[in-house]
């Protein structure tokens, strides 16, 4: 199954592909996470993002569809992946069709962005794995504590309140028309992105059965 998850910003991409990677046993492919990564390891790469990242601006088209291209062709793609972040403009969704790779389903979160601001405010993440938490909603066994690896869990800078307005911003602009084009392919489902966690699972993956 090659899945695409869309949504806005703090719509639950990354919590979502946790959960559907464990039971799809499929890898995750998070641009947002491999982008961070290249940052802290500071490569090339990564000190070009900075300055996008930390304004909430998108990182330029032909930067991440290098990663993600390079990325699927990897050996464990092969019996399917998630992707969660990518493609975020209708240039990269192209893109990504000339890849010669077949998209099953994409997948719309849909949170209002009155929700998002309070969930992006509390989220906690995990520097050496990505894992992602919520001061209130998905709080860990240990506080500040990654439970999957045991490293510090941080704000992210891009989770500052006036950047997350831009990225809901820059959403709206530029990822926002995807839905239309995958609706157009009869590719699109729609889940909403307001229950809670394990009940989105469970309607993703019925949706994706069905
Ligand atoms: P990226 O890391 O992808 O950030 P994003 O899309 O802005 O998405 P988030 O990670 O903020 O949200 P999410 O949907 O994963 O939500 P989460 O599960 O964490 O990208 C960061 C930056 O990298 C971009 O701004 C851009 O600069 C660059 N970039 C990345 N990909 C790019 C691309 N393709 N092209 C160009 N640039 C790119 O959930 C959020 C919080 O809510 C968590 O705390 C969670 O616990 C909580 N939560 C989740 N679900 C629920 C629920 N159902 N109920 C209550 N709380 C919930
Ligand atoms: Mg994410």
């Amino acid at each position: 199954m090659n899945l695409i998850l869309l949504g806005a910003p703090g719509a639950g991409k990354g919590t979502q592909a946790e959960i559907l990677c464990d039971r799809l046993q499929i890898p995750t492919i998070s641009t947002g996470n491999m982008i961070r990564e290249a940052l802290k390891s500071g490569t090339e790469m990564g000190q070009k993002a900075k300055a996008y990242i930390e304004a909430g601006q998108l990182v330029p088209d032909e930067v991440v569809i290098g990663i993600v291209d390079e990325r699927l062709h990897q050996d464990d793609c092969k019996n399917g992946f998630i992707l969660d972040g990518f493609p975020r403009t209708i240039p990269q969704a192209e893109a990504l069709d000339r890849m010669g790779i077949t998209i099953d389903r994409v997948v719309d979160i849909h949170v209002p962005d009155e929700v998002i601001t309070r969930r992006v405010s509390g989220r906690r993440v995990c520097l050496d794995c990505g894992n992602t938490y919520h001061v209130e909603t998905k709080k860990p066994l240990q506080d500040g504590v990654c439970d999957r690896c045991g490293s510090t869990l941080v704000q992210r800078k891009d989770d500052q309140p006036e950047t997350v307005q831009e990225r809901l911003r820059v959403y709206h602009d530029q990822t926002e028309p995807l839905r239309d084009y995958y609706e157009a392919t009869g590719k699109l489902l729609v889940v909403d992105g307001q229950q809670d966690i394990q009940t989105i699972a469970e309607q993703t993956l019925a949706l994706l059965k069905g």
